[in-house]
């Protein structure tokens, strides 16, 4: 079946996050797709309401299935039944991961930037906060891993916070330097949480590596993150999956979602996620075009209209960071500025220090929509340009 992500669809007043305006504010900002979802979830949900009954639930034996033959044939992560487990969502659990490896008071390390929850988990649960800046080379981000090291001693840290791919700058970590930082939390005993939500919105060119598939000796201390909501668009749905391949810790992990029973999901979720994993592929494949060929358009866009501003061509998912600073002096003013030309767009500075005077711009969206925002932004900084 062929999709069409041309198509736009009105969302407003329909309670949805991204569409909050009452005028007619283009929005590039939160990180879900102005895309219809792919026709077999969509039939799936309407058969559950066909159905009638919508009592109580539990994950079928055919739905790990499908999460394990999944991981298994795109990533070669081999997952038995027990190694899932369910919850509402990424940012729920990265909280939970909170209790199953650190004590109060104790260090969690982050990379800044960050997709903003790996900072406010931490420290709305008590944790020590510590950052690591990632280091740009090339337009690329790089891992520190010197002062990786260095913080983990400094602090006595004893959980890590991956994001891969990474939420805001679209890398997809390399074996060499996810091998690298699992070399340095093995030999200081950091436990290693992997936050792969973006991991099926890897672009061509780039292999995503699970860490859990490298984590052979040390799977006490590794656990993985992701979800089908990111994938294949129906964030609303909610719902995720923890992935932890240790009998110990995924006890462990057990006893703490059931302290607020926080593994269940709903019937739409398992429902949907099985025939997401079983048969969404082909959307998927269509939206990843239509998706790279968004990020090609915006690329071009800013490089003729607005050749100051920095691109970080992402490796994975549909989010562009880009360095505004020749454009701007002040974080706020630059957002007020975009959000007074009626196009709204995620303001850095809410992803760590490293974010000053950057913006995330979210292309998942119909590219009418999308050449209308990027004018209105070349419109707004065109004006305000500190230099010409
Ligand atoms: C890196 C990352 N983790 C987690 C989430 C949100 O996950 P959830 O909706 O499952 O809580 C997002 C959403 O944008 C994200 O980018």
């Amino acid at each position: 079946m062929q999709y069409n992500f041309d198509e736009i669809i009105d969302r407003r007043d329909t309670g949805s996050l991204k569409w909050y305006y009452t005028d007619d504010t283009i929005p590039l900002w939160v990180a879900d797709m102005d895309f219809k979802a792919a026709q077999p979830i969509l039939d799936a949900v309407e058969q559950v309401v066909q159905h009638g009954i919508l009592g109580y639930t539990k994950p079928t034996d055919a739905l790990y299935d499908s999460i394990i033959k999944w991981h298994g044939s795109l990533y070669d992560l081999q997952l038995t039944k027990q190694n899932i487990s369910f919850s509402p969502g990424v940012v729920p659990s990265l909280a939970l991961m909170m209790n199953v490896f650190t004590e109060v008071g104790e260090a969690v390390l982050v990379n800044d930037p960050i997709y903003t929850p790996f900072m406010s988990k931490v420290e709305q649960n008590g944790r020590k906060l510590v950052l690591s800046a990632l280091k740009e080379v090339d337009g690329k981000y790089h891992l520190d891993l010197a002062d990786i090291e260095a913080k983990i001693i400094e602090h006595d840290v004893k959980l890590y916070l991956l994001c891969n791919p990474h939420n805001p700058g679209g890398r997809v970590w390399t074996i060499a330097e996810l091998e690298a930082l699992l070399a340095i939390c093995k030999k200081h005993n950091v436990a290693i949480v992997s936050d792969e939500i973006h991991q099926d919105l890897t672009l061509t060119g780039h292999t995503f590596i699970p860490f859990l598939t490298l984590a052979k000796g040390y799977e006490h201390n590794v656990v993985s993150l992701t979800s089908m909501t990111k994938t294949f668009n129906i964030a609303g749905i909610k719902g995720s999956m923890i992935f932890a391949t240790d009998e110990a810790l995924v006890k462990k992990i057990s006893q703490q979602q059931h302290l607020n029973d926080e593994y269940e999901l709903n019937l739409f979720a398992y429902r949907a996620m099985r025939v997401a994993y079983e048969q969404g592929n082909e959307w998927l494949t269509q939206a990843l075009n239509y998706i790279e060929a968004n990020i090609d358009v915006t690329v071009q866009f800013l490089e003729k209209y607005l050749p100051k501003i920095k691109v970080m061509r992402p490796e994975a998912s549909y989010l562009i960071w880009v360095d505004c600073s020749a454009y701007a002096k002040d974080d706020q003013v630059l957002y007020e500025t975009l959000r007074e030309a009626k196009v709204e767009l995620s303001a850095g500075f809410k992803y760590g220090q490293e974010g000053h005077l950057k913006m995330r711009i979210n292309v998942a969206c119909p590219r009418v929509l999308l050449l209308e925002g990027l004018n209105r932004m070349h419109a707004a900084l065109g004006v305000t340009a500190t230099s010409s």
